[in-house]
């Protein structure tokens, strides 16, 4: 099984690309939205609560977990593959960062514009990745702090919601006017941008395409896992939240709605 963890619906952005790159993998879905945001916690809490995510993904199975959460992968992503990966022989927990950054390089870009949860920008993952494969890139970064409620709230149509997408898209326009593109480097991000009211002029890049791209390379690279991966299509959901309400608002980016479970 390939195990999705996010901090509560946005990780779906990733599954769904996963879906239809690869339909005959199972998966299984945990996310957290009993504790989200994560993105306004300290890097300790997160820690603990992505490490209780991924071992409950492992408990259902999975033998390969992706952090289908920047911020998660930003702050826990090297302490759960240098600690505590020891006592789970053949299985491995990828995160989500390195592999957007190196896509975004290859595609030659030089000035990039940055939207992410508080705690990723402060971790500057992204600049350290960016300035590790292309020095001199230049990136600026934004952090719409409310971004994640509103998907986590199914508010993602209201006026509330689209006045701050207008804010915040605006305010990157204009703090790097020469940018080429923009990368919404949190998962929730991608079920809002449809509100902005004017067609934005340079390309916008989510993760879930590039996600599912290069999970194909890991798991040709790594016939251990792959062949450890059962190939019925099944897809499980659980959500630490209410069950009804994350059902609902994981539309936004299913288009139909999966059926939760609680996790327990
Ligand atoms: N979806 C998560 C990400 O990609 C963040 C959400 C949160 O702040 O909980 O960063």
């Amino acid at each position: 099984m390939i195990g999705i963890f996010d901090s509560g619906i946005g990780g779906l952005s990733i599954l769904r690309s996963i879906h239809k790159r690869h339909p005959q993998y199972r998966t299984v879905y945990f996310g957290d939205s009993k504790n989200a945001p994560y993105g306004s916690k300290s890097q300790d809490e997160i820690i603990d609560l992505t490490w209780e995510g991924v071992k409950f993904l492992f408990d259902q199975g999975a033998v390969l977990v992706i952090l289908a959460c920047n911020t998660a992968t930003a702050a826990a992503l090297r302490v759960i593959q240098q600690e505590r990966l020891k006592d789970y022989p053949g299985r491995n927990v990828l995160g989500i960062i390195l592999p957007t950054a190196e896509e975004l390089v290859e595609l030659e870009f030089d000035r990039i514009a940055i939207l992410a949860t508080p705690s990723t920008m402060a971790s500057g993952s992204y600049l350290t990745e960016f300035n590790k494969l292309k020095p001199g890139m230049h990136i600026t970064q934004h952090a719409p702090e409310d971004w994640v409620n509103f998907v986590e709230a199914n508010e993602t149509q209201q006026e509330a919601a689209r006045a701050s997408v207008k804010k915040h898209i605006d305010a990157v326009l204009k703090g790097l006017p020469d940018a080429q593109a923009i990368l919404l480097a949190c998962t929730h991000f991608p079920a809002l941008l449809h509100s902005y009211p004017e067609r934005i002029p340079i390309p916008i890049f989510a993760q879930g395409g590039i996600v599912a791209a290069r999970l194909h390379t890991y798991l040709k690279r790594h016939p251990e896992i792959e062949t450890n991966i059962e190939r019925d299509g099944d897809h499980l959901y659980f959500t630490s939240g209410d069950v009804a309400h994350v059902s609902k608002a994981a539309e936004v980016f299913m288009g139909y709605t999966p059926r939760f479970e609680v996790n327990v």
